[in-house]
């Protein structure tokens, strides 16, 4: 039996489309929901085209009511059953309750080497600290923000003069990769820690 994954979305999606490629492969994965908080997030339509149910909560009907947003979200997770949800650049806090909910079975991707630079704003405070290297990681997802258990990392060299916009162009093929690396150790129970490259 195939394990089923959610994919959460807020923007264009790319990560999202590199899971689903790989899935359509071989894999011991399926795609069986991908969900944006926005209604024109580019990924929705990427997602339709490659025949996946979609769906949207928008978290501005909620008017700043996370608790009821995150109910509307959770009944849409819960109808799609999944074993594995993914975070592929989604870009709503999420609360205690809805992750404990989901823990152990929820991956993110964040664009730093965790535990450096949680949050936002990675690839300039990777200048700004005067990193020689960055990188990305896949993690699971736990109640502290960008804190659970690494499962991969991805890194490249920062080249002198370097922008943040450099660093996300030359990051973002390489989370293409590690996600659905990643993915797929995980959906056969493997959740030791892996260094891509
Ligand atoms: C990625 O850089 C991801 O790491 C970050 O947001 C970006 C999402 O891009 N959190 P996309 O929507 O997957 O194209």
């Amino acid at each position: 039996m195939k394990k089923r994954v959610a994919i959460l979305i807020s923007g264009g999606g790319s990560n999202m489309e590199a899971l689903v490629q790989d899935m359509e492969r071989d894999h011991p994965a399926e795609p069986v929901l991908v969900l944006a908080n926005i209604p024109d997030a580019g990924g929705l339509a990427k997602a339709k085209a490659r025949g996946i149910p979609t769906a949207c909560i928008d978290h501005r009907a909620f008017r700043g009511d996370r608790t009821a947003f995150e109910a509307a979200l959770n009944q849409a997770l819960e109808a799609a059953a999944p074993d594995i949800i993914c975070l592929a650049g989604f870009m709503r806090i999420l609360a205690p309750e809805f992750i404990a909910r989901w823990q152990g079975k929820m991956l993110n991707i964040h664009p730093s080497i965790l535990p450096l630079f949680r949050g936002l704003h990675t690839h300039q405070r990777a200048l700004d600290a005067g990193m020689a290297v960055h990188g990305c990681t896949v993690h699971e997802v736990t109640g502290e923000l960008d804190g659970g258990p690494i499962l991969g990392q991805a890194v490249i060299p920062v080249h002198e003069g370097d922008t943040a916009d450099d660093l996300a162009a030359r990051l973002l093929p390489l989370e293409h990769k590690l996600y659905p690396v990643v993915l797929r150790r995980f959906a056969v129970g493997n959740r030791a820690k892996m260094l891509l490259g």
